[in-house]
């Protein structure tokens, strides 16, 4: 068999190469930091318009890679798209961050629209289309979702940014009721990514973005087990589909989930040393972070060092550069750019 070698950067260290320079994009590459986003975001009206309007939603996807030539391009829409495809009421309010009618009742929780996941999110996928379709040969498609975890804790408190005490206790002393939401969420998020992919998308991330709260043993249940269902049905229906798995402040169990999920890559936060993560993790996978977003927003020689010390403390690694979490709004695109020319100088 003749298997075809990518030209891509992204999909080479996935499939197993170590490259010097590394492949490098961000989390949040497109967002409120880049003139050009706000000009559209405006244009758009509310920001699920954004998410849902195919044209505008590839016009910012692209709008990165045509300022700074990232290797990869990341889809652009929300994890909550998956609670307003199953039927809750989503809404983002400026400067308060997406708000969701809280979901706690088993009823609620039988009701969502699990048959309309698809439909409603076909937007999304069209997006897709358009974006694989006008990306140089050289960038690479990342598709996206939320872990069922973290959708859950949107879900049910009905908001982010809390102490996630209602998530966590319908966890903790109703599992049966809080498994049947995880259950829903895995089952769409298999659809929704499934979808993406179908569509273009080369590489999958699941975001995590709240494991870190989860207890030792709740961290195996709602983060790991539902994680590793979602690998192993993405990969039945597409084989050789590289997922990076992204669970933020994992700390050290990052090492069984590593094991467990069958993930390709890891996105590390900023709190994990990369020394660790590269003699910890194994070599199965592959390390994908860890640049601090604040320091990102300061630049200066401080960024310069940190760059650095990602880049020699995974020398010979299989590494793709990004930061511990997405840009932050008042972050100078120059500090961007500087970045990626650190990177792209740093040679073996
Ligand atoms: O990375 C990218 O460029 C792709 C686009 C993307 C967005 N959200 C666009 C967005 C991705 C990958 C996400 C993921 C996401 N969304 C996560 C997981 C990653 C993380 O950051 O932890 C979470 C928790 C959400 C939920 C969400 N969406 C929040 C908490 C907020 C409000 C916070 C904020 O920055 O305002 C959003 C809104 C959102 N999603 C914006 C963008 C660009 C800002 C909204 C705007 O333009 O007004």
């Amino acid at each position: 068999m003749i298997t075809k070698k990518s030209a891509k950067a992204l999909l080479r260290v996935l499939a197993g190469e170590a490259l010097a320079p590394p492949p490098i994009w961000m989390m949040r590459q497109a967002g409120r930091y880049l003139p050009e986003y706000r000009a559209v975001r405006e244009r758009a009206g509310g920001f699920l318009d954004l998410c849902y309007s195919p044209a505008l939603a590839a016009e910012v996807t692209l709008q990165p890679i045509r300022r700074f030539g990232f290797d990869a391009a990341i889809l652009f829409s929300d994890i909550l798209v998956v609670p307003d495809a199953l039927g809750r009421r989503v809404e983002y309010r400026e400067g308060e961050g997406p708000q969701l009618e809280p979901l706690r009742e088993r009823g609620a929780i039988d009701a969502l629209r699990r048959d309309q996941v698809t439909v409603r999110l076909a937007p999304v996928f069209e997006a897709a289309q358009r974006i694989a379709a006008a990306l140089p040969a050289e960038v690479a498609l990342i598709g996206f979702a939320g872990s069922p975890w973290t959708v859950a804790t949107y879900m049910v408190e009905g908001r982010g940014g809390t102490e996630f005490v209602e998530s966590r206790r319908m966890a903790y002393f109703d599992p049966e009721r809080f498994g049947a939401l995880i259950d829903v969420l895995t089952d769409a998020t298999v659809e929704f990514l499934a979808g993406q992919v179908a569509a273009g998308a080369e590489v999958v991330q699941l975001f995590d973005t709240w494991a870190g709260v989860l207890s030792e043993e709740g961290f195996r249940r709602w983060s790991i087990a539902p994680t590793a269902a979602i690998v192993r049905a993405l990969k039945a229906r597409h084989p050789g589909l590289p997922v990076i798995g992204f669970p933020r402040g994992a700390g050290p169990r990052l090492i069984d989930y590593v094991r467990d999920t069958g993930v390709d890559a890891v996105g590390l936060d900023s709190g994990v040393p990369m020394g660790w993560a590269a003699a910890q993790l194994g070599e199965s996978v592959a390390l994908q972070g860890n640049l601090d977003n604040l320091v990102l927003t300061g630049g200066g020689a401080l960024l310069e060092r940190e760059v650095d010390r990602i880049l020699d403390a995974t020398r010979g690694r299989r590494l793709v550069f990004n930061l511990g979490h997405g840009i932050l709004p008042p972050t100078p695109p120059e500090h961007v750019a500087r970045v990626i020319a650190r990177v792209r100088s740093a040679v073996g």
